[in-house]
C-alpha cells in the first residue's frame, strides 16, 4: 500500500491517494471495461527513468482502439501524466498503473458515449514473486489462454485478466507459484502476466504470436538483449513437452521481470536452479533498465 502523502493523477489532476476512489457501480468496476497499462521506473545514476514509455503508451492506446474506447487525451499528454506521479511522490523505484475507465454508474452494457477517466497511480514496489531469486514452480493450467475469436490477446483490458486470474489462483491454490497458460490449439502460450523463455541447446526459444499470447515489451527486451550478445533466438510454436525437457526457463514482464522458473508440474527443469544463460539474461537486462548499457539508453525516459 502507498503512503498516505502520495498523490494519483486523476483527469488531469493530483488527488491525495486515499481520496482517488469512485463509485461502486462504476461501469469498469461492475463489468471489468478498463484498460490499463504496467510500467516500471528503475533507479539510475542520472535520476529515476521510465523503462520504455514510448511502447507502453503505444499499447494502452492500441488497446483502447480495440476496445473502442475514446481516451480523453493525446499520447503527448498521457506521456507526461505517467511521468508527473512519479515525480510528485519522489520515487525512485516504482510500478506505474495507467487506468482508463468508464466512470458512469449506468445499468447496462453499452458503455458507447459515456465518460471515460484516466488515473495513473506509482508505487513503490519490489519483486512480484517472493521466490523469484531462487526461482518459482509453475503448473500447466486446465484454463486455456483466450483467442482473438474470444477476447483480443493483445489488448489489456481489465475483463482479460479473468483468464489469467482463473489460472492463476488455480495454480497457487494447487501449491505451485503460478500458471503456464496453452492455447486453445495445445501450444505452450505464456503466464497469466508473463512471457515465457526456454532454453535449450544454448538457444532461447518462445512461443510466438500464433499462440495467442500478449507480445510483451519485456519479451521484445530480452530478444534484442540475447541477439546482441550473440544468443540465438526462436521464436514459434512450443509443445508443452518441451518445458519439461528445457535446459531453463524463466517468465518476462514488466511485473515479473526476469523471473527464473525451476520445477513445471513437479518436474524438475534443467538442474532445478537459476541456469548461466537465464542469469546472463537477468543481469543484461538488469543493466538495461538502470541505464549501464549505452546500447539501450534510448529505451529510458528520465524523470
Ligand atoms: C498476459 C500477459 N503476458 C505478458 C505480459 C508481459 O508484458 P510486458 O513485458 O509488456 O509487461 C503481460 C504484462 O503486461 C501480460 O499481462
Amino acid at each position: 500500500m502507498a503512503a498516505a502523502s502520495q498523490y494519483v493523477w486523476f483527469d488531469g489532476k493530483f488527488v491525495p491517494f486515499e481520496k482517488a476512489n469512485v463509485h461502486v457501480l462504476t461501469h469498469s468496476l461492475q463489468y471489468g471495461s478498463g484498460i490499463f497499462e504496467g510500467i516500471r521506473a528503475y533507479k539510475t545514476a542520472k535520476g529515476p527513468a521510465i523503462f520504455r514509455l514510448d511502447d507502453h503508451v503505444k499499447r494502452f492506446f492500441n488497446t483502447a482502439k480495440i476496445y473502442g474506447m475514446q481516451l480523453p487525451m493525446k499520447r503527448e499528454d498521457l506521456k507526461k501524466a505517467i511521468i508527473s506521479p512519479v515525480e510528485k511522490n519522489s520515487l525512485n523505484e516504482c510500478y506505474i498503473r495507467p487506468f482508463g475507465f468508464y466512470n458512469d454508474q449506468h445499468i447496462g452494457l453499452s458503455p458507447l458515449g459515456k465518460k471515460v477517466s484516466v488515473v495513473v497511480a506509482a508505487i513503490a514496489f519490489g519483486n512480484y514473486f517472493e521466490n523469484k531469486d531462487k526461482g518459482i514452480s509453475c503448473r500447466v493450467s486446465s484454463w486455456h489462454r483466450i483467442n482473438s475469436e474470444i477476447l483480443p490477446p493483445e489488448a489489456k483490458g481489465s475483463g482479460n485478466y479473468l483468464n489469467s486470474i482463473l489460472a492463476s489462483t488455480e495454480a497457487k491454490r494447487e501449491g505451485a507459484d503460478e500458471a503456464i497458460m496453452l492455447s486453445v490449439d495445445g501450444y505452450v502460450a505464456e503466464g497469466p502476466g508473463e512471457n515465457l523463455f526456454l532454453v535449450r541447446n544454448g538457444k532461447l526459444v518462445t512461443p510466438d504470436e500464433s499462440a495467442d499470447i500478449l507480445l510483451g515489451i519485456t519479451r521484445d527486451s530480452i530478444i534484442k538483449i540475447a541477439e546482441a550478445k550473440g544468443l540465438e533466438v526462436e521464436e514459434r510454436g512450443v509443445h508443452r513437452e518441451e518445458l519439461y525437457t528445457s535446459d531453463e526457463a524463466f517468465f518476462a514482464g514488466t511485473a515479473a521481470e526476469i523471473t527464473p522458473i525451476t520445477r513445471v508440474d513437479s518436474r524438475r527443469i534443467g538442474k532445478g536452479k537459476i541456469g548461466p544463460i537465464t542469469k546472463l539474461l537477468l543481469d543484461s537486462y538488469d543493466e538495461a533498465v538502470t541505464g549501464q548499457n549505452d546500447d539501450f539508453s534510448y529505451w529510458l525516459t528520465y524523470v
